[in-house]
């Protein structure tokens, strides 16, 4: 008797779910309003090039910079180079939830691809150039623990490097000499009885200067680097250009599953409120009001704590070592303001090649994508930061179903394979260039 039931039963189950499926592999068909805001995403063009730095898009600069970027005589052991950290083959990130060589750090190393589309550096914002930004990791204790006198003498010690270096930015200072120019030496603000601070002080002003004119000129050619490192021409970009062009072919870059995944990804999901534009990011700050790693209330203070950090920098875009200091990052700077609502406001990261780079957020707080959009999805744990709590971050309440579309979405951000010689560490140090016209100083 309950036989037949038992075969009904299971027949419809079975065949409800043929049509589910079948029902969700079609193509989605975007309104007007959806086509003009996809068309606002796609293509993402050249960087622009940086001002402040006169080696922005110089080849030669390039090369170097690349070339120093690897460099773990940078460092105060003689081990840990940019790449330690920024690992090309972890998408320039290191797969920890935050940063640690000499000590532990309290931030995740972000990504670098597309860093030159921005105009805040760190996850507080607090460089707003990236050749400045690039000159904090080498002095910092914990990561590092280079000082900027023994950067010089490296650069001056290894043969084709110093070659390449002067030709590119004219002579180092007279680095044999000892008296003037100590092994070791850097400002410590916090720290004036320390050697390295003892030993700058005692330097003479224009001996500082020169060594200044040389470091934030490593960092230049690092961030002439770091302008190569681009993310475009993903799987999205191929099908946003079959919209244009209406080529049915390259309509089918998306899978159906990362189509409604965009489409969660305007609508529903507002994402695109600050992940917008063609590097998925609005270059501002957020409070999302994540909890630590541990689950407790938010510690780091973000936006709030970079805005004094920025002001108080020692090498800026409106500076003496700036290329444009009247130029308009050194006007960003002006009437820069920070209030009590910017506390625990983090950069909004770009989204493309998001899918490489696991563990997400500044401090690492989801080991994965599917729980970056759970936490979109419920809000859970987050703090109320403030009275002005991002008005557009309420829980979005997604299925299960929506959040697999949106990870299918996101991992379509994954952009074409770059020339592999700027993603490995450079050939020998013959490669340097030595041959290029001399470009000196100022
Ligand atoms: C110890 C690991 C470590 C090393 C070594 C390191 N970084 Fe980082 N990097 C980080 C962390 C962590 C952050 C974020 C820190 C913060 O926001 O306070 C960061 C931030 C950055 C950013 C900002 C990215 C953005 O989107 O805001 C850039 C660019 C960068 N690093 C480049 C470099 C360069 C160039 C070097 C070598 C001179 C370097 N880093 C060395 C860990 C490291
Ligand atoms: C109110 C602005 C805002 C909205 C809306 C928003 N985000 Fe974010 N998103 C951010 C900020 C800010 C961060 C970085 C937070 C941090 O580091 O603590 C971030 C981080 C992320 C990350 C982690 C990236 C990384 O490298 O760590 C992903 C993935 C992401 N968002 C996807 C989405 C998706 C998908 C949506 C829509 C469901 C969305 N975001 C909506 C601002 C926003």
């Amino acid at each position: 008797m309950l036989l037949p039931w038992l075969v009904l039963l299971v027949w419809g189950a079975a065949s409800a779910d043929l049509q589910e499926t079948e029902g969700a592999e079609q193509e989605v068909q975007f309104d007007e309003r959806e086509l003009r805001r996809i068309l606002q995403l796609s293509p993402l063009g050249e960087p622009p090039l940086d001002a402040t730095n006169r080696f922005d898009g110089n080849p030669q600069a390039e090369r170097l910079g690349h070339a120093l970027f690897f460099d773990a005589g940078l460092s105060v052991n003689g081990e840990i180079s940019c790449a330690t950290c920024h690992d090309p083959k972890q998408g320039f990130s290191d797969g920890k939830p935050v940063a640690d060589t000499l000590e532990p750090g309290k931030r995740r190393t972000p990504a670098l691809w597309n860093a030159a589309y921005g105009h805040w550096y760190f996850h507080d914002g607090r460089a707003a150039t990236l050749w400045s930004q690039a000159l904090d990791p080498i002095e910092d204790e914990a990561e590092m623990g280079g000082d900027r006198l023994a950067v010089l003498h490296h650069i001056a010690q290894d043969e084709p490097l110093r070659r390449a270096f002067e030709q590119l930015r004219g002579p180092l200072p007279e680095l044999e000499n000892s008296e003037d120019f100590p092994a070791h030496a850097r400002p410590v603000p916090d720290e004036p009885e320390h050697p390295h601070a003892r030993a700058w002080a005692k330097m003479s002003e224009e001996n500082r200067e020169s060594v200044n004119r040389a470091f934030t000129d490593v960092g230049k050619m690092i961030a002439a680097y770091e302008r190569r490192l681009v993310s475009r021409d993903s799987a999205f970009d191929r099908f946003v250009t079959g919209l244009r062009e209406q080529d049915q072919e390259l309509r089918r870059a998306l899978s159906p599953s990362a189509q409604r995944g965009l489409r969660l990804f305007l609508g529903k999901g507002r994402c695109r409120l600050c992940h917008n534009g063609p590097n998925f990011s609005d270059g501002e700050f957020h409070g999302l009001g994540l909890a630590t790693r541990a689950g407790g209330m938010p510690t780091d203070s973000g936006r709030y704590g970079g805005v004094p950090g920025l002001l108080e920098r020692e090498f800026t875009a409106s500076g003496p070592y700036s290329d444009a200091p009247l130029g308009e990052r050194a006007r960003q700077l002006e009437g820069l303001r920070v209030g009590p609502e910017n506390w625990g406001e983090f950069k909004t990261p770009s989204l493309r090649n998001v899918g490489e780079r696991a563990p997400y957020m500044h401090a690492g707080q989801f080991a994965d994508l599917e729980s970056v959009l759970n936490f979109y999805s419920t809000l859970e744990g987050a703090a109320p930061l403030h009275q002005h709590q991002e008005q557009v971050l309420t829980a979005r309440d997604f299925t299960p179903q929506e959040i697999a579309d949106l990870v299918a979405f996101l991992l379509s951000l994954q952009g074409a394979a770059i020339d592999s010689a700027w993603t490995g560490p450079p050939g020998s140090s013959r490669d340097l260039p030595t041959d290029v016209p001399k470009q000196h100083d100022r």
